[in-house]
């Protein structure tokens, strides 16, 4: 697969090093000049055409970067010259990109066999197999919903987006919630994990997550796709300024998917606590019958503080929370998606102790309201990262990004199995009704990006660990803040 970039760097060169080559003539007067007395005007010629040698040389060997010389003379920086000229393609990935080579690391060293693959079947809802840019999938059961023909869905969107990028491929995927490949099974070097595509991951599993179908709509409750949402939301977002908004911990949920959300249930405000939370059930039985007037996510952009709990595992209503301008309290999480990994406590959201989850809010209010003008910074952070990172043009990078990858691994010829159907845009809408079939229409990549995927940065065991280190050292600050707080309410008391 050529690469445009190569291209361009190529072309690029190639023009530099041309303009910079004397013409030919000058050659046939430097050799007539050289027959008289060497004069200071032919040392100079010599000089000049001697650095002139080096830089081409220089620039050849790709020890001067002809590109920055180029717009540094057009008097322009090296930024804006990156995101004018190429749009993203010399971008460096967002943070979160560098978690790929650590889903993909158990297979570093050994590669990825076809029994490998064989083996993730077991509780696979299809396999996705890409072979000369075309899209196909073997169905082995139905999921929750329409996870499974949304996720293939995006999957055909992003070869549209891509055309003729993507290489040959075969994956297992898995729309159900909570991972199933226990890294604890397969401790052994010699074992062969099954790599398996799903949502969401956690610490104890090699699951490899891939973003989820509402990115291109959840029909079900009338979730638009990502491209939509995201403008939506930035408009709700003007609407209340965020010292204006309410000052307590918004949430509305279903409370009944897991026993942490009915524990939250209990911080709601009532005569006897007030812990500065307002807390909702979301009944969606009756909103669908009311037509989902209630549940726009644009409209729930008008509390300072928004908290974030996972349901059965991570919780798609994450980045629709994490957008709003307002403050994330998101409660200690025990999976994760795929961009979560990239933002970090106090900077992106403010992190709540699942163990004591009502002191823990009340505290995380009562500090933002204190300290206004850092809270708003928190929130504004946080959803900057979404609105920048995780357009849905990066979106597709990542989703790029970890079947290159993963692709890099394959140790087998990918083939096209006997079952599998070729999917294309036209039956797919048309086997699809109601809002399914518009958020399909609306999701469609009607042209493919003008722009190369951004770049990934290289495996680096050293970034991660000072990442992490980062994040636990400000979980640390948080909770002594915390207990110092509450230790002083009792003696106070
Ligand atoms: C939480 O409290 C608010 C305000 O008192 C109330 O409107 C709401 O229904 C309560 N939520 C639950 C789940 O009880
Ligand atoms: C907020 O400020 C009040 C008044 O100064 C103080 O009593 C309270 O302890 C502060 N709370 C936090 C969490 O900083």
């Amino acid at each position: 697969m050529k690469r445009n970039s190569d291209k361009n760097l190529h072309q690029i060169f190639c023009y530099h090093s041309s303009s910079l080559q004397p013409p030919r003539w000058r050659w046939r007067w430097r050799w007539r000049s050289s027959h008289n007395k060497p004069s200071f005007k032919t040392f100079a010629f010599f000089l000049f055409f001697f650095l002139f040698f080096l830089f081409t040389l220089f620039i050849r060997l790709g020890w001067i970067n002809a590109e920055i010389i180029y717009w540094r003379w057009r008097g322009e920086g090296v930024e804006k010259s990156r995101s004018n000229r190429e749009g993203s393609w010399k971008a460096t990935c967002p943070a979160h990109f560098r978690w790929i080579h650590e889903d993909l690391g158990p297979w570093r060293e050994t590669g990825i066999t076809r029994e490998m693959v064989e083996g993730a079947r077991k509780t696979a809802h299809f396999r996705v197999v890409i072979v000369d840019g075309r899209v196909y999938v073997e169905k082995y059961r139905g999921s929750i919903q329409t996870r499974d023909v949304f996720t293939m869905w995006g999957i055909l969107q992003l070869v549209r987006w891509y055309p003729g990028k993507l290489p040959d491929l075969e994956l297992m995927f898995d729309c159900d919630d909570r991972p199933v490949v226990r890294s604890n099974d397969f401790l052994d070097p010699k074992s062969s994990p099954p790599p398996l595509f799903r949502y969401c991951s956690d610490e104890f599993s090699l699951d490899i997550v891939f973003p989820d179908w509402s990115f291109w709509g959840w029909g079900e409750i009338n979730i638009k796709p990502w491209r939509m949402v995201l403008k939506d939301i930035k408009e709700g977002n003007k609407r209340t300024k965020w010292k204006d908004r309410v000052p307590f911990a918004y949430w509305k949920g279903n409370p009944h998917v897991d026993p942490s959300r009915r524990d939250l249930l209990k911080c709601n405000l009532t005569q006897q606590h007030d812990w500065d939370t307002l807390l909702y059930v979301q009944d969606w039985d009756k909103e669908s019958k009311e037509g989902y007037k209630q549940s726009n996510l644009e409209d729930q952009c008008t509390h300072r503080y928004k908290i974030y709990i996972e349901g059965w595992a991570w919780s798609v209503s994450e980045k629709y929370i994490m957008a709003c301008d307002s403050m994330t309290m998101y409660m200690k999480p025990r999976f994760f998606d795929f961009f979560i990994r990239g933002m970090l406590p106090l900077q992106h959201f403010w992190p709540i102790n699942d163990q004591s989850k009502c002191p823990s809010l009340k505290f995380g209010v009562q500090w933002g309201n204190n300290n206004t003008n850092q809270a708003e910074a928190i929130g504004e952070e946080g959803s900057k990262y979404l609105h920048e990172n995780l357009k849905m043009e990066l979106v597709y990078d990542y989703m790029f990004h970890l079947l290159n990858e993963y692709s890099k691994l394959l140790k087998f010829r990918p083939s096209v199995p006997p079952g599998a159907v070729e999917l294309n845009p036209e039956t797919m809408t048309g086997a699809a009704v109601g809002l399914h079939k518009k958020f399909m229409e609306d999701s469609l990549e009607k042209s493919p990006s003008d722009t190369e995927p951004c770049d990934l940065p290289p495996h680096d065991p050293k970034v991660l660990s000072e990442f992490r280190e980062k994040k636990l050292n400000a979980l640390k600050q948080v909770e002594i803040w915390e207990k110092e707080y509450w230790e002083n309410q009792r003696k106070g008391n």
